[in-house]
């Protein structure tokens, strides 16, 4: 039974939109390059790459596919294709989207709060101080509330009239943003170093464990996988879509951002002396190290500080929004809810889970980690093995007319021996560093 009444997206570049601003946000600017810097560069770019090839394109096409062909949010989609066990992975995805939601609307309150520093005070010279100041405590939660208002009054409105719209304005200023600052970072005079730093490849380090692991959850994070995100976008697709085509277009925008952050963010740094201060603190690297780049460059870095700020705001919202729709769709179709109200009680719901993170940088560090460690990449996994070995007809379901399905061969062949492979290895050696997290937290260590 097809549901007739559901929303569908006004266009294909709409869709697009929506998708790439899904997966373009924090995790390609604020994750990636503080990943990038403390697991050594290019080998880590490297990596990241050949997870995104080599898992993401995959995983992605079955989450576009199963949305596309239920045409409903993930739990009722996976019952949809896969009985009612398989809702049991649509629960662990729902779940997974309040996880991250709760820590992600954090971080976007303090992109926030710079955006808003930068337009009327300017950048604090003691970059560090006052990010310890904002990060944690009142202020922080305050930015978070905002930062949430802002994502449910962009849900509120639907697909067409919300998501679509925002996307389709911020999309564009976004890129402009990026590479204007990545064009203008070049001609500083010492910004030689920074790109020396960041596209220097040690083969050695790229080999050690904890950076292969860290490249396979960036991969999976950045892109949206492994929680719906992309499932439940593609269910508001018509029929007729090329899902392997905009698999491609927004794995590659994707990639193409988190790149282009690291030709932003490295010179910038590097052309002012300041590469002591990344190494200093790793999820505050964004926070500290660049603001104090921006205090030093007077007018100039008020105005570059502005527009950069500006851009992972936008970036935030536009992933922020896919996170709480999966859970709007969810509880929609459950209880059959109105969208508003369904806005309403998930955005509070996980406003106030949120609040912990925003009380305590640890909490949000062990959040990420749980987030991507276990839910994305055991997400992954659950979806390889749904489509991979469990669905009927994945290809004709995919493919639909006209295609090559020589290609969708070896996606599936991808799907049922390789990611699954890849991502129980992952899984495997990524538990430590989550469970030690933990222990520390928990006040165990
Ligand atoms: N891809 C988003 C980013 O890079 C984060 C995200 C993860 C969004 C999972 C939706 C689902 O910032």
């Amino acid at each position: 039974m097809a549901n007739q009444s559901r929303e569908q997206w006004r266009s294909r570049s709409g869709f697009l939109l929506a998708a790439v601003g899904s997966a373009v946000g924090l995790g390609n600017m604020w994750r990636f390059s503080y990943l990038a810097s403390e697991k050594g560069g290019a080998g880590f770019v490297a990596l990241y790459l050949v997870f995104t090839l080599l898992i993401g394109l995959p995983v992605m096409l079955a989450e576009l596919t199963i949305g596309r062909g239920a045409r409903r949010g993930p739990i009722k989609a996976l019952a949809h294709f896969g009985g009612a066990t398989w809702r049991w992975l649509g629960v662990v995805f729902v779940a997974a989207g309040f996880l991250i939601l709760s820590y992600y609307g954090v971080i976007g309150g303090w992109t926030l709060r710079y955006a808003f520093e930068a337009a009327t005070v300017g950048f604090a010279a003691d970059s560090g101080a006052h990010f310890g100041d904002l990060a944690s405590g009142f202020d922080s939660l305050a930015m978070q509330i905002m930062f949430m208002a802002m994502t449910m009054l962009i849900v509120s409105g639907g697909i067409g009239a919300g998501i679509e719209r925002v996307a389709r304005i911020a999309m564009p200023g976004l890129f402009a943003i990026i590479i204007g600052i990545a064009l203008y970072a070049f001609t500083l005079d010492g910004s030689g170093a920074g790109y020396a730093y960041y596209l220097n490849f040690d083969l050695e380090k790229a080999l050690a464990l904890d950076v292969v692991v860290a490249a396979a959850g960036q991969a999976f994070f950045s892109l949206s996988l492994g929680m719906g995100a992309m499932l439940t976008f593609a269910s508001y697709l018509p029929r007729e879509s090329h899902l392997a085509r905009e698999t491609a277009v927004i794995s590659f925008a994707d990639f193409a951002v988190a790149y282009l952050a690291g030709l932003m963010v490295f010179p910038l740094i590097f052309a002012l002396g300041l590469d002591g201060e990344i190494s200093g603190s790793t999820i505050g690297a964004l926070f500290v190290a660049l603001p104090k780049a921006f205090a030093t460059m007077g007018l100039v870095g008020r105005f570059v500080g502005f527009a950069f700020f500006l851009a992972l705001v936008v970036g935030a919202l536009t992933s922020a929004i896919s996170l709480l729709e999966v859970l709007v769709s969810a509880s929609m179709d459950a209880f059959h809810w109105e969208r508003r109200r369904a806005v309403l009680t998930a955005g509070v719901l996980v406003t106030a889970l949120g609040a912990w993170s925003a009380f305590d940088i640890d909490i949000l560090d062990l959040a990420d980690s749980i987030a991507i460690n276990l839910f994305l990449i055991g997400g992954g996994l659950g979806i390889a093995i749904f489509v991979g070995w469990i669905m009927q007809d994945p290809i004709g379901e995919a493919s639909g007319v006209g295609t090559k399905p020589i290609l969708y061969v070896v996606w599936r062949g991808l799907l049922r021996f390789v990611v699954p492979a890849a991502l129980l290895f992952i899984l495997w050696h990524a538990l430590p560093e989550t469970w030690e997290k933990f222990r520390a937290v928990a006040g165990l260590g």
